[in-house]
Protein backbone atom coordinates (compact mmCIF):
# COMPACT_ATOMS: atom_id res chain seq x y z
CA UNK A 1 0.00 0.00 0.00
CA UNK A 2 3.26 2.27 0.82
CA UNK A 3 6.58 1.82 -0.17
CA UNK A 4 9.08 5.14 0.84
CA UNK A 5 12.71 4.19 0.34
CA UNK A 6 15.51 6.71 0.97
CA UNK A 7 13.32 9.42 1.49
CA UNK A 8 14.87 12.74 2.40
CA UNK A 9 13.16 16.22 3.22
CA UNK A 10 14.82 19.45 4.49
CA UNK A 11 13.08 22.46 5.55
CA UNK A 12 14.76 26.12 6.22
CA UNK A 13 16.27 24.99 9.80
CA UNK A 14 17.59 21.84 8.84
CA UNK A 15 17.27 18.07 7.80
CA UNK A 16 13.89 16.64 8.95
CA UNK A 17 13.53 12.93 6.90
CA UNK A 18 17.34 11.71 6.28
CA UNK A 19 17.17 8.20 4.03
CA UNK A 20 13.82 7.03 5.35
CA UNK A 21 12.85 4.11 4.61
CA UNK A 22 9.05 2.13 5.45
CA UNK A 23 6.60 -0.42 3.85
CA UNK A 24 2.82 -0.80 4.45
CA UNK A 25 1.01 -3.25 3.61
CA UNK A 26 -2.57 -3.69 3.07
CA UNK A 27 -4.59 -4.86 6.04
CA UNK A 28 -1.74 -3.06 8.52
CA UNK A 29 -2.59 -0.55 11.16
CA UNK A 30 0.85 0.83 12.09
CA UNK A 31 1.31 3.82 14.47
CA UNK A 32 3.98 6.15 13.98
CA UNK A 33 5.60 7.08 17.57
CA UNK A 34 8.44 9.58 18.14
CA UNK A 35 9.29 12.79 20.13
CA UNK A 36 7.90 16.18 18.90
CA UNK A 37 9.22 17.98 16.35
CA UNK A 38 11.21 14.13 14.80
CA UNK A 39 9.12 14.30 11.24
CA UNK A 40 5.46 12.39 12.15
CA UNK A 41 3.90 14.48 10.67
CA UNK A 42 6.22 15.48 7.89
CA UNK A 43 6.06 11.58 6.84
CA UNK A 44 2.04 11.33 6.84
CA UNK A 45 2.11 14.48 4.21
CA UNK A 46 4.45 13.08 1.98
CA UNK A 47 2.28 9.90 2.30
CA UNK A 48 -0.90 11.97 1.45
CA UNK A 49 0.73 13.55 -1.33
CA UNK A 50 0.45 17.15 0.44
CA UNK A 51 3.96 17.56 0.26
CA UNK A 52 7.13 16.78 -1.80
CA UNK A 53 10.06 14.53 -1.00
CA UNK A 54 13.77 15.98 -2.10
CA UNK A 55 15.27 12.73 -2.43
CA UNK A 56 14.32 8.69 -2.39
CA UNK A 57 10.72 7.53 -3.41
CA UNK A 58 7.33 7.45 -2.04
CA UNK A 59 5.22 5.10 -3.92
CA UNK A 60 1.34 4.98 -2.66
CA UNK A 61 -1.34 3.55 -3.73
CA UNK A 62 -3.56 6.67 -4.24
CA UNK A 63 -5.73 4.83 -6.69
CA UNK A 64 -7.26 2.60 -3.82
CA UNK A 65 -8.46 5.76 -2.15
CA UNK A 66 -6.93 7.80 0.70
CA UNK A 67 -8.36 10.17 3.21
CA UNK A 68 -6.66 12.27 5.63
CA UNK A 69 -8.12 12.79 9.11
CA UNK A 70 -6.36 16.12 11.36
CA UNK A 71 -6.15 16.65 14.91
CA UNK A 72 -8.74 19.10 14.36
CA UNK A 73 -12.33 18.23 13.48
CA UNK A 74 -11.69 20.94 10.26
CA UNK A 75 -15.90 21.17 10.02
CA UNK A 76 -17.47 23.86 8.41
CA UNK A 77 -19.63 25.69 10.41
CA UNK A 78 -22.33 26.74 8.22
CA UNK A 79 -23.08 23.17 6.78
CA UNK A 80 -25.09 20.62 9.26
CA UNK A 81 -23.09 17.50 10.09
CA UNK A 82 -25.00 15.36 6.93
CA UNK A 83 -23.78 18.40 5.22
CA UNK A 84 -20.20 18.11 6.12
CA UNK A 85 -20.10 14.19 5.46
CA UNK A 86 -21.93 14.68 2.11
CA UNK A 87 -18.90 17.12 1.15
CA UNK A 88 -16.41 15.11 -0.49
CA UNK A 89 -19.11 13.02 -2.46
CA UNK A 90 -20.60 16.61 -3.59
CA UNK A 91 -17.18 17.95 -4.94
CA UNK A 92 -16.40 14.62 -6.39
CA UNK A 93 -19.76 15.46 -8.27
CA UNK A 94 -21.51 12.23 -7.00
CA UNK A 95 -25.40 12.09 -6.89
CA UNK A 96 -27.95 10.42 -4.29
CA UNK A 97 -25.08 10.82 -1.62
CA UNK A 98 -27.94 10.43 1.37
CA UNK A 99 -27.46 6.60 1.62
CA UNK A 100 -23.82 6.76 1.90
CA UNK A 101 -23.73 9.64 4.28
CA UNK A 102 -26.19 7.81 6.42
CA UNK A 103 -23.70 4.43 6.48
CA UNK A 104 -20.90 6.43 7.31
CA UNK A 105 -22.71 8.61 10.32
CA UNK A 106 -24.12 5.10 11.66
CA UNK A 107 -20.47 3.38 11.06
CA UNK A 108 -19.35 6.37 13.88
CA UNK A 109 -22.62 6.06 15.89
CA UNK A 110 -23.79 9.39 15.07
CA UNK A 111 -27.11 8.56 13.59
CA UNK A 112 -29.42 10.77 15.37
CA UNK A 113 -27.14 14.07 14.87
CA UNK A 114 -27.41 14.19 11.05
CA UNK A 115 -29.33 17.73 11.07
CA UNK A 116 -27.14 19.19 13.57
CA UNK A 117 -24.31 21.77 13.55
CA UNK A 118 -20.75 21.06 14.72
CA UNK A 119 -21.17 23.93 17.49
CA UNK A 120 -24.10 22.01 19.23
CA UNK A 121 -21.45 19.08 19.56
CA UNK A 122 -18.84 18.02 21.83
CA UNK A 123 -15.27 17.63 20.97
CA UNK A 124 -15.94 13.58 20.38
CA UNK A 125 -19.20 13.85 18.39
CA UNK A 126 -17.17 16.58 15.86
CA UNK A 127 -14.54 14.36 15.81
CA UNK A 128 -16.59 11.19 14.65
CA UNK A 129 -17.89 13.33 12.46
CA UNK A 130 -14.63 14.18 10.82
CA UNK A 131 -14.05 10.22 11.00
CA UNK A 132 -17.00 9.27 8.69
CA UNK A 133 -16.33 12.36 6.27
CA UNK A 134 -12.96 10.93 5.80
CA UNK A 135 -15.25 7.18 5.41
CA UNK A 136 -17.98 8.68 3.64
CA UNK A 137 -15.68 7.53 -0.18
CA UNK A 138 -14.82 4.13 1.15
CA UNK A 139 -11.19 5.01 1.35
CA UNK A 140 -8.98 1.75 1.40
CA UNK A 141 -6.11 3.88 3.13
CA UNK A 142 -6.47 5.97 5.79
CA UNK A 143 -3.99 8.93 7.35
CA UNK A 144 -4.89 10.03 10.91
CA UNK A 145 -2.28 12.62 12.51
CA UNK A 146 -3.21 12.43 16.40
CA UNK A 147 -6.87 12.66 15.73
CA UNK A 148 -7.77 12.49 19.65
CA UNK A 149 -4.95 14.33 21.48
CA UNK A 150 -7.67 16.62 22.38
CA UNK A 151 -10.42 14.66 23.73
CA UNK A 152 -10.81 13.62 27.36
CA UNK A 153 -9.20 9.91 28.34
CA UNK A 154 -12.21 8.21 28.64
CA UNK A 155 -13.82 9.58 24.48
CA UNK A 156 -10.06 8.55 23.29
CA UNK A 157 -10.73 5.03 24.47
CA UNK A 158 -13.98 4.87 23.40
CA UNK A 159 -12.74 5.88 20.19
CA UNK A 160 -10.15 4.07 20.09
CA UNK A 161 -12.44 1.42 20.40
CA UNK A 162 -14.92 2.69 17.76
CA UNK A 163 -11.75 2.73 15.64
CA UNK A 164 -10.50 -0.64 16.18
CA UNK A 165 -13.61 -2.36 15.14
CA UNK A 166 -14.10 0.00 11.88
CA UNK A 167 -10.21 -1.16 10.94
CA UNK A 168 -11.48 -4.66 11.35
CA UNK A 169 -14.97 -4.56 9.67
CA UNK A 170 -13.82 -1.76 6.67
CA UNK A 171 -10.88 -3.47 6.13
CA UNK A 172 -9.09 -0.35 6.13
CA UNK A 173 -5.12 0.13 6.17
CA UNK A 174 -4.15 2.87 8.71
CA UNK A 175 -1.32 4.84 9.77
CA UNK A 176 -2.04 6.75 12.97
CA UNK A 177 0.35 9.10 14.66
CA UNK A 178 0.13 9.59 18.40
CA UNK A 179 2.22 10.55 21.38
CA UNK A 180 0.21 8.07 23.29
CA UNK A 181 2.07 4.57 23.81
CA UNK A 182 -1.21 3.12 25.49
CA UNK A 183 -3.11 4.49 22.35
CA UNK A 184 -0.63 2.99 19.84
CA UNK A 185 -0.68 -0.55 21.57
CA UNK A 186 -4.71 -0.69 21.74
CA UNK A 187 -5.28 -0.30 18.14
CA UNK A 188 -2.12 -1.26 16.16
CA UNK A 189 -0.93 -4.37 14.24
CA UNK A 190 2.31 -2.66 14.04
CA UNK A 191 4.39 0.05 15.85
CA UNK A 192 6.71 2.02 14.39
CA UNK A 193 9.28 4.39 16.98
CA UNK A 194 10.95 7.22 15.14
CA UNK A 195 14.13 8.71 16.61
CA UNK A 196 14.63 12.67 17.55
CA UNK A 197 14.85 14.66 13.94
CA UNK A 198 16.43 13.59 11.55
CA UNK A 199 13.75 10.47 12.18
CA UNK A 200 15.47 7.14 12.38
CA UNK A 201 13.33 3.95 12.69
CA UNK A 202 14.53 2.93 16.18
CA UNK A 203 11.82 -0.01 16.57
CA UNK A 204 9.45 -1.61 14.64
CA UNK A 205 7.56 -4.54 15.62
CA UNK A 206 4.15 -6.73 15.33
CA UNK A 207 1.80 -6.38 18.76
CA UNK A 208 1.26 -9.18 19.89
CA UNK A 209 -2.34 -9.03 20.84
CA UNK A 210 -5.68 -10.94 19.72
CA UNK A 211 -7.49 -9.38 16.77
CA UNK A 212 -10.69 -8.09 18.75
CA UNK A 213 -9.63 -5.96 21.70
CA UNK A 214 -11.70 -4.38 24.38
CA UNK A 215 -11.46 -2.40 27.58
CA UNK A 216 -10.34 -5.57 28.79
CA UNK A 217 -7.49 -5.42 26.85
CA UNK A 218 -5.86 -2.70 28.26
CA UNK A 219 -5.78 -4.63 31.51
CA UNK A 220 -3.87 -7.61 30.47
CA UNK A 221 -0.26 -8.83 31.05
CA UNK A 222 0.37 -8.96 27.29
CA UNK A 223 -0.90 -5.10 27.04
CA UNK A 224 1.64 -4.10 29.32
CA UNK A 225 4.70 -6.24 28.09
CA UNK A 226 3.85 -4.36 24.50
CA UNK A 227 4.10 -0.84 26.25
CA UNK A 228 6.91 -1.13 28.31
CA UNK A 229 8.75 -2.35 25.12
CA UNK A 230 7.50 0.97 23.06
CA UNK A 231 8.70 3.06 26.38
CA UNK A 232 12.08 1.57 26.18
CA UNK A 233 12.52 1.84 22.83
CA UNK A 234 11.40 5.65 22.78
CA UNK A 235 13.61 6.01 25.46
CA UNK A 236 16.35 4.84 23.36
CA UNK A 237 15.55 7.11 20.54
CA UNK A 238 15.66 9.86 22.57
CA UNK A 239 18.79 9.42 23.95
N1 LIG B 1 6.18 23.48 6.16
C1 LIG B 1 7.24 23.54 6.95
N2 LIG B 1 8.13 24.56 6.85
C2 LIG B 1 9.21 24.62 7.65
N3 LIG B 1 9.52 23.70 8.58
C3 LIG B 1 8.68 22.68 8.73
C4 LIG B 1 7.51 22.54 7.94
N4 LIG B 1 6.87 21.39 8.30
C5 LIG B 1 7.61 20.87 9.29
N5 LIG B 1 8.70 21.62 9.55
C6 LIG B 1 9.74 21.31 10.54
O1 LIG B 1 10.03 19.94 10.46
C7 LIG B 1 10.23 19.39 11.75
C8 LIG B 1 9.35 18.19 11.92
O2 LIG B 1 8.00 18.62 11.97
P1 LIG B 1 6.78 17.62 12.07
O3 LIG B 1 5.56 18.46 12.15
O4 LIG B 1 6.86 16.60 11.01
O5 LIG B 1 7.07 16.92 13.49
P2 LIG B 1 6.14 15.93 14.33
O6 LIG B 1 6.94 14.71 14.59
O7 LIG B 1 4.83 15.77 13.66
O8 LIG B 1 5.96 16.74 15.71
P3 LIG B 1 4.71 16.76 16.72
O9 LIG B 1 4.79 15.46 17.47
O10 LIG B 1 5.01 17.91 17.62
O11 LIG B 1 3.47 16.93 15.93
C9 LIG B 1 9.98 20.50 12.75
O12 LIG B 1 11.23 20.99 13.18
C10 LIG B 1 9.23 21.54 11.96
O13 LIG B 1 9.57 22.83 12.40
MG1 LIG C 1 2.89 16.34 14.13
Amino acid sequence: MIELTGVRRSFADGVVLDGLDLRVDAGEFVSLVGPSGCGKSTLLRLVAGLDRADGGEVVVAREEGLAYVFQDAHLLPWRTVEGNVALPLELAGERDVSPRVGAALTAVELAGVGHKYPAELSGGMRMRASIARALVKKPRLLLMDEPFAALDELTRQRLDERLRTLFLEQGLTVVFVTHSIAEATFLSTRVVVLSSRPARIVHDAPVDLPAERNAVTRGTPAFARVTADLVAALEEGEA
